[in-house]
């Protein structure tokens, strides 16, 4: 495409990379967020993080009532839902793009509740639609500061491979940066995340009534600022950085750091009450901490009781619960929540960061 029709926009070359139905990072045969594959995600990580989801998700259906359906969509392996309706069997659909993810989820929910597509999915929908991990994936533009002030990185051919090459910004790419960027150096490095943008307001569109929780790494505008000297986009490849990410397309997982003031303010154009919080407080909050004292307790009866290989299974079940919370690590993750009615958290919550 590039030889024939010169560059194209980084946005669309991610979307090739990631999702093109023959060699994009997600069609193809291997399922991607799993021990043995390329991310190791929260709910891979311990299943008291579908365990603490279940509590939020029977909350909110106390509050709106029935009918009421849980939406997982990019739900991966399934390990989050797996140990989230092992809580409670909430009429669940689950949303995928990767063909061995859809057949990996089939397993759990049957193949009519496993759909690629928001499109396929019941309506009216009232209930909880999660994402974990979904945002930095969806295609994004990047600009950088020069000394003519912004210019776009398009991608093009150079001699030995695929290079960034300047366009000026699209105007719907300047509106963005001039929104979100910042104040910047010159050099600085932004990622554009319209399609975030778009994908919550359609997302946000299709709820009657309940809530969209968007679970990332990434951080508000001002706080990502001291990134933006090298910019936050990536590569991951069997849970290490990987390549630069013009280099084997197809074979790298290509993400960014989300911008949530972004996110927030595209959720409450689309009529919602919005709330913004860190991942670990938002599981502390839902009983986590509570869950994790008890199996300490547990560990120590057990200790007393001589039973070292059940103490064993528990302190692992407790190490990889703390790795959810870990200030630095999972717990720095960010939880939005943006509900469509009027009963929602004030918005004040977003401040707190
Ligand atoms: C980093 S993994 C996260 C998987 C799962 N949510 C978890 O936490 O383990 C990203 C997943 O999103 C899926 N995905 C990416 N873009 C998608 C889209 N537009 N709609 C649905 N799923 C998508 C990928 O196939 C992949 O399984």
């Amino acid at each position: 495409m590039i030889a024939s029709d010169g560059p194209l926009p980084f946005e669309r070359f991610m979307e090739i990379a990631l999702y093109d139905p023959d060699g994009g990072f997600f069609a193809g045969t291997d399922l991607r967020s799993q021990k043995a594959g390329d991310f190791l995600t929260s709910p891979e990580v311990s299943p008291l993080f579908g365990e603490t989801l279940a509590r939020f998700v029977a909350g909110e259906r106390d509050r709106i009532g029935g009918p009421f359906n849980l939406v997982e969509v990019a739900a991966g392996s399934g390990s989050l839902l797996r140990s989230l309706l092992a809580v409670e069997p909430f009429d669940s659909w689950a949303v995928e793009v990767s063909p061995p993810a859809r057949h990996a989820l089939a397993d759990l929910l049957g193949t009519d509740r496993v759909v690629a597509s928001m499109d396929d999915v019941v309506t009216p929908l009232r209930g909880v639609i999660l994402a974990n991990e979904l945002i930095d994936n969806l295609p994004m533009a990047v600009a950088q500061m020069t000394g003519e002030g912004w210019k776009e990185r398009w991608v093009g051919a150079g001699d030995d491979g695929l290079v960034f090459v300047d366009a000026d910004p699209r105007d719907e790419v300047a509106a963005w940066l001039d929104a979100y960027a910042g104040t910047v150096e010159q050099g600085s490095w932004v990622e554009v995340q319209l399609e975030a943008g778009n994908w919550v307001t359609s997302t946000l569109g299709r709820l009657d009534q309940g809530c969209l929780v968007v679970i990332d790494y990434g951080d508000t505008a001002e706080n990502l600022a001291p990134r933006r000297r090298d910019g936050t986009l990536r590569t991951y490849r069997s849970h290490h950085l990987g390549p630069h990410p013009l280099d084997e397309p197809g074979a790298t997982d290509i993400t960014a750091d989300v911008n949530f003031t972004a996110l927030v303010d595209v959720a409450r154009q689309a009529g919602a009450d919005v709330s913004l919080r860190r991942q670990d407080d938002f599981l502390a909050q839902h009983g986590l901490r509570e869950r994790i004292s008890e199996l300490r307790h547990r560990e120590l009866e057990l200790a007393r009781s001589g039973e070292e290989m059940e103490r064993l299974r528990v302190r692992t079940l407790r190490a990889d619960a703390e790795t959810l919370m870990h200030p630095r690590g999972l717990g720095d993750f960010r939880v939005m929540v943006a509900r469509i009615d009027g009963n929602a958290s004030p918005s004040r919550d977003v401040e707190e960061i």
